[in-house]
């Protein structure tokens, strides 16, 4: 079984449907990279995965539960945590605070080791700790957000456009960690503009386009497809 299965999933907002019989799969340990133009669907399909939508038809399967219809909290519960594109943190707390947020569900257990955890993962945090996250850069800002959601160890990790709006070297740097994170043993399932780095970076990835699953496979086998490349990446 995957880690997390979507199976002919449509979904959409009330009546509007937005994915149309969309399977996509994550399995362990697994990097996936979900690209496409804007309007695609692509937050969609995370928002469907993470219970903040519910399917019309299809099943989501995590972790070998059936989650098609279950509440973000049980979610989270179960082993998954999510990034949004946007508004991830909280802005008018420090850093050390997001993260605390992000323990939230869990309780006070540990935390101090948690934390501890996060910002051996992502120095620049320690020492930044003090700071209200709404004060740091972009970049910053994402690794904080990424931080909060690793806090609850989760099994699989949603990123929605992580290096969204960055600079070359911090995309690079974001993408370097998410390597480090899986590397930890946790699935990452995630939504990129930057899509020839984020399939070099991918095991498997998936086209989307007007809310179906156009093209998929290997971010190897993705990046050498022409018609990939002439539609998705640029030529
Ligand atoms: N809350 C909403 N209510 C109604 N329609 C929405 C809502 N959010 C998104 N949509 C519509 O759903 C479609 C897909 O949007 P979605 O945000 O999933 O695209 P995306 O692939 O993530 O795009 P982008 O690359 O710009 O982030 C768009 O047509 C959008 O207008
Ligand atoms: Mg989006």
């Amino acid at each position: 079984m995957p880690l997390l299965q979507v199976d002919a999933v449509t979904a959409g907002y009330g009546d509007t449907e937005i994915l149309r019989n969309l399977s996509i799969k994550v399995e362990p340990n697994e990097i996936v990279s979900i690209i496409g133009p804007n309007g695609a669907g692509k937050s969609t399909l995370m928002k469907t995965v993470f219970g903040l939508l519910h399917p019309h038809q299809g099943k989501v399967t995590f972790n070998d539960q059936d989650i098609t219809h279950a509440a973000p909290y049980k979610i989270v519960l179960q082993g998954m945590c999510y990034v949004p594109q946007v508004a991830n943190v909280f802005t008018t707390l420090t850093v050390e605070e997001n993260l605390e947020m992000g323990a939230f569900p869990l309780g006070k257990a540990n935390l101090a080791e948690r934390k501890d955890g996060i910002y051996a993962m992502f120095p620049k945090l320690r020492e930044r700790r003090r700071q209200l996250a709404g004060k740091m850069s972009g970049g910053e800002r994402q690794m904080v957000a990424m931080g909060s959601a690793l806090m609850l160890n989760p099994k699989l990790l949603l990123l929605d456009e992580p290096t969204a709006a960055l600079s070359p070297k911090l995309v690079d740097e974001i993408f370097e960690r998410i390597g480090h994170i899986r590397d930890t043993g946790i699935a990452i399932l995630m939504v990129e503009q930057n899509a020839r780095q984020s399939l070099q970076l991918a095991d498997r990835g998936y086209v989307l386009a007007s809310g179906q699953n156009r093209h998929e496979g290997t971010g190897k086998d993705l990046l050498a497809d022409p018609n990939v490349g002439k539609l998705y990446l640029g030529g």
